[in-house]
């Protein structure tokens, strides 16, 4: 659709200062499009680096009154607790996602007792950081067994929704899961907790960090290629979120996201539903490391949010994002 064309037409006047930039600006970031992650370790007063994501540290329990009051001020909406789990308390079978006094447990009661409904919680729901063979599932014949993971899934989302959580985020890719957890949410009062699913989550190589933050990366044995997906396709994603919208997912999640902005426009296109992304920890460190080698500048990382915003997010969950949220 070509309306008009040189030297009548130039598209560079409306480029020239920044009022007309802004007049036809066609996506925005805001600090509402933001979720935040956060860490969390044992112990008392605990601020501790992660090596391989500069910037990012965990935090025991007792930290989190003044980082969630952080990311309110900043307008942000929601957090998502990510536990770094001892490895005395990891198991086979992952157990330790079922004691109520685990770390997330800890942490979704220490925050909603003190922020009520002021800011949305959100929770993983798999076994990666409980299993001392660093699956999201039971391994039965070395194998993740998918009915058997759902039923420890099932208990860990009742779980969660008990102790205050109020959307949950299944991120270990067996086929079936958010039906019984909706089910089983329904059943047990717990109709208005949210399901967020990641339902199209690749086998990606852009994870690495994030394993070394909960400390599975030394103990995983293999890859995750037998429930991710293959990193080759696209029309499959159709495919999981259409069986997950099926099932009562409220919102779904493309991860990773930079490499994978294709796939959030075409889920976008195709189901008129709330379509999240996850900048996740490899893109966050190699963003970082560019900007502390100043091999980029920091715009690099509005630059990427954006992108999300205009491949068609609704949100994107980003390491970033209390850094950035002050500069919106
Ligand atoms: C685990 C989980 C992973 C991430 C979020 N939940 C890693 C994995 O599947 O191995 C990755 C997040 C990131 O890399 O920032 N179910």
């Amino acid at each position: 659709m070509i309306t008009g064309k040189y030297p009548s037409l130039r598209l560079r006047r409306s480029r020239k200062y920044n009022w007309s930039r802004k007049l036809v600006r066609e996506n925005n970031l805001s600090s509402s499009d933001l979720i935040y992650p956060i860490f969390l370790i044992e112990g008392k007063n605990r601020n501790q680096p992660i090596k391989t994501m500069p910037g990012v540290y965990r935090h025991s329990i007792d930290q989190l009154g003044k980082i969630v009051n952080n990311v309110i001020k900043s307008g942000i909406p929601m957090v998502a607790l990510f536990p770094s789990t001892p490895k005395n308390k990891k198991d086979n079978y992952g157990s330790e996602a079922l004691n109520e006094n685990n770390l997330v447990c800890r942490a979704i009661r220490y925050i909603k007792k003190r922020f009520k409904n002021n800011i949305g919680i959100m929770c993983d729901v798999a076994l990666d950081p409980y299993t001392n063979h660093g699956h999201d599932g039971l391994l039965k014949n070395n194998y993740v067994a998918n009915d058997e993971t759902i039923s420890v899934l099932v208990k860990q989302s009742i779980l969660q929704a008990q102790m205050g959580c109020d959307v949950i985020a299944p991120s270990d890719m067996m086929d079936g899961r958010i039906g019984s957890i909706r089910k089983s949410l329904d059943k047990n009062k717990f109709q208005d907790v949210q399901i967020l699913s990641y339902a199209v989550k690749f086998a990606s190589n852009f994870y690495g960090p994030f394993r070394d933050a909960i400390g599975s990366k030394k103990s995983l044995k293999s890859n995750k290629k037998n429930y991710q997906m293959d990193f080759s396709n696209s029309n499959e994603s159709l495919r999981e979120v259409a069986l997950d919208i099926k099932e009562g997912a409220d919102m779904v999640m493309v991860k990773p996201g930079l490499p994978y902005l294709d796939i959030i426009q075409k889920v976008k296109t195709n189901f008129k539903i709330p379509v999240l992304a996850y900048q996740v920890s490899g893109e966050y460190s190699l963003i970082k490391n560019g900007i502390r080698n100043k091999y980029v500048n920091e715009d690099t990382i509005i630059e990427s949010l954006l992108c999300f915003k205009r491949a068609g997010a609704s949100a994107i969950v980003s390491y970033f994002a209390l850094d950035i949220a002050k500069k919106l």
